[in-house]
């Protein structure tokens, strides 16, 4: 095969809690240097193990994508920001209880024990029912990135609106690539940082619109919820957001208010 993309995988633990995760996607020629990257990120994040991954990526398997439009809204109170989310799941096609309960699965620990997944839940857009695998790994989405022309197009329209995290970027490529994934309708998130308060919905219809506050304060619960279309093939889905080699070419709109 000859690759014209690599995806270097970077996951960090400390004492078997996971501290940090990132990815890219690049050409050869910068394997090197995004590997560095990865690798001082994770060792800036206090990590005692380090799992570095580098995968070719065949070009003809590549599906491109553009971002969805991001809203920053600010909300009064985390309950205020959670009833946006319902609204807005609902106004997405999903039923009214099954975004209610997904919300609460989050806000309680979504995994058997009551902790944070790994990964995302995989949810039936109109029972509610849970769909994923393994409800304490979840499903992750993976092998994508952002080309740099769209990267260096939307940090401008970042930066002008003074959003400048980073999570702000990465959750939005992240979401682009469950957008275009078979079945998927919404995604819900809010970060288990106990530091970072912001969430977003996501769906084709009203684009990325990031919600603060989705939690209190020092709150160590987050999680990630992708609603399905009744009928799905869970399989399809899930091996498109595991597998499937993902690139932002198209950066979308950012307003605020
Ligand atoms: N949270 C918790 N544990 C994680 C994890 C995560 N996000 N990612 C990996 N792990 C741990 C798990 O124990 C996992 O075992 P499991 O599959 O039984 O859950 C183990 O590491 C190996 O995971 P694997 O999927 O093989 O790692 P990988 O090196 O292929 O990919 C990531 C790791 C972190 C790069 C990838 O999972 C990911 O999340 N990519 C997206 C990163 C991103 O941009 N996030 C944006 C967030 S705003
Ligand atoms: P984070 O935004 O990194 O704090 O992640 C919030 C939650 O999303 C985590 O608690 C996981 O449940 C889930 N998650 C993390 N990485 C992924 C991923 N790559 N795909 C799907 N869900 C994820």
């Amino acid at each position: 095969m000859c690759a014209e993309l690599y995806n270097v995988r970077m996951h960090a633990e400390s004492g078997g809690d996971h501290v940090s995760g990132a990815e890219r996607m690049v050409p050869a020629g910068r394997v090197e240097a995004v590997t560095f990257e990865l690798l001082q990120r994770a060792i800036d994040a206090g990590s005692s193990a380090i799992s570095l991954k580098v995968e070719a990526v065949s070009g003809p398997d590549l599906v491109r994508g553009a971002l969805p439009d991001l809203h920053d809204v600010q909300c009064g109170s985390v309950a205020e920001a959670r009833e946006q989310a319902v609204q807005l799941l609902v106004a997405s096609g999903v039923a009214p209880d099954a975004a209610e309960k997904a919300l609460q699965t989050i806000a309680s620990g979504a995994s058997s024990s009551g902790q944070v997944m790994r990964g995302a839940m995989l949810v039936d857009a109109a029972t509610g029912e849970r769909l994923e695998p393994d409800s304490d790994r979840g499903v992750r989405a993976t092998c994508f990135d952002i080309d740099d022309a769209a990267a260096a197009r939307l940090e401008a329209l970042l930066s002008a609106a003074g959003l400048h995290h980073r999570r702000t970027r990465e959750a939005l490529v992240l979401a682009s690539k469950v957008l275009a994934a078979p079945g998927v309708v919404a995604e819900l998130c809010w970060s288990d940082d106990p530091g970072y308060r912001s969430g977003y919905v996501s769906s084709a219809g009203h684009g990325y619109v990031r919600l603060t506050p989705m939690k209190e304060a020092g709150d160590p619960m987050g999680g990630r919820a992708f609603f399905v279309r009744p009928g799905a093939d869970v399989e399809q889905l899930v091996n498109f957001l595991e597998k499937q080699p993902y690139l932002v070419t198209e950066p979308g709109r950012v307003r605020q208010g």
